[in-house]
């Protein structure tokens, strides 16, 4: 799901959350203490129908059961293959020795491409979602409400095209057409069921998955010891968790929302029913209490309390797959080029989106020592 970009959403039957109304908080122990907490802290906090974010209680856990047997590993040792092709094909087709921006050329059309390929979705509708990614991701950074619900409108009136297609398939076709027969929750899923699934595994994820690529990228080009150490990392769980400190030292997913359901306190203050929290998961990443010193790339010590994925009822089900799609894109980049190096300076994206806007890199093949007889 996306970071933050839900936060322009009207809430249901409760005020609007707006900057000005919500709490947010950013210490490491009390981000946990909220995110376990559901009793308390709600996640029903927008009027759209959210599926699964937006649930609590028994109906989240019934919808997170069907949700979570599309992560499993086996669904996704059957997707590596696909998403190996998938960022080769990106990768070859790669300029050396000219600048490019590690969003715009390869998160952008990757996170489409990856994406797309899991859902089974048509690669025609690639200009499409990249268009619509562009416009999803200026929406936010305006935090115009009406804005961003015409987009997220757009977007459901796209997955209502792709399921009218499926209308007469059997639910073999691929993954979309599993999920639209999908009776794992004793019924059939309903139409707006099944497009508010797709809108929080599609609708945000192309855009984390994009911002997370230019953050990655960012970081091999600008640090070497760490794209040393990542092209050292033979064992994808080691890659993982190299990926997952960068990450956690500059989360692109950067807070999640929730809402008070009685009275009670937070950040250390009292707070009132309905009052609206933000969970500022990239500043609780950075909380020197439990991450000191700032900016130490320390994989194995930093992992138990990375929150990039969050923690709790919601920590995200599509961690495994976010992992084999970075995992595949780096791979595949360390074994076309030798180096990447910065081009310019990197603009930073606009609040509450993170990461960055552009990262301007240029890709060598074999590493510019080399190249130059040095
Ligand atoms: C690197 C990329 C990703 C990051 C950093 C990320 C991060 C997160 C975080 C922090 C949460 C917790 C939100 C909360 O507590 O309110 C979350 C939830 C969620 N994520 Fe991800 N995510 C990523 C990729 C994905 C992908 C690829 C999918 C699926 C295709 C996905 C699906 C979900 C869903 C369904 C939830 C809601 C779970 C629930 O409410 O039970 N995420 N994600």
């Amino acid at each position: 799901m996306s970071p933050s970009n839900e936060a322009a959403e009207p809430a249901r039957e409760l005020p609007t959350s707006t900057a000005r109304n919500t709490l947010t908080v950013r210490d490491h122990a009390e981000v946990v203490r909220i995110a376990t907490d559901p009793e308390r802290f709600s996640s029903t906090v927008s009027r759209f129908l959210q599926i699964p974010n937006g649930l609590d209680g028994p109906e989240h856990r019934r919808f997170r059961v069907l949700v979570e047997r599309y992560f499993t590993a086996e669904a996704l040792a059957q997707f590596a293959p696909a998403c190996r092709r998938v960022a080769r094909d990106l990768v070859d087709a790669l300029p050396q020795d000219r600048v490019i921006d590690a969003v715009r050329d390869i998160g952008a059309p990757y996170a489409v491409r990856a994406q797309s390929a899991w859902l089974g979705w048509p690669p025609e509708l690639e200009r499409k979602l990249l268009d619509w990614l562009d416009d999803k991701l200026a929406a936010v950074r305006s935090g115009d409400a009406a804005r961003n619900a015409e987009v997220a409108e757009r977007f459901d009136a796209l997955t209502i095209g792709l399921l009218e297609a499926r209308r007469a398939s059997d639910g073999s076709r691929d993954l979309t057409d599993r999920l639209a027969h999908d009776t794992s929750a004793g019924r059939p899923l309903r139409d707006d069921e099944i497009v508010a699934i797709l809108r929080n595994w599609t609708g945000g994820d192309l855009a984390t998955i994009a911002l997370c690529v230019g953050v990655i990228l960012h970081t091999a080009a600008t640090r070497k010891p760490v794209d040393r150490r990542m092209r050292e990392e033979t064992s994808d769980a080691a890659l993982d968790a190299c990926l997952e400190e960068i990450l956690r030292l500059d989360d692109p997913f950067t807070s999640s929302r929730r809402v008070a359901t009685c009275r009670t306190h937070a950040a250390g203050m009292p707070v009132e029913k309905g009052q609206f929290i933000a969970l500022d998961w990239a500043a609780a990443n950075r909380d020197t209490r439990v991450f000191a010193p700032v900016g130490e790339f320390a994989p194995e010590r930093n992992a138990a309390a990375n929150l990039v994925y969050g923690i709790g009822p919601h920590v995200c089900p599509g961690r495994p797959l976010a992992r084999l799609e970075l995992r595949e894109l780096v791979r595949a980049l360390q074994a076309a080029f030798a180096a990447m190096v910065p081009a310019g300076a990197p603009l930073r994206e606009t609040p509450p989106l993170g990461g960055f806007r552009t990262v301007p890199i240029r890709l060598h093949r074999v590493a510019p020592a080399e190249r130059d007889g040095a």
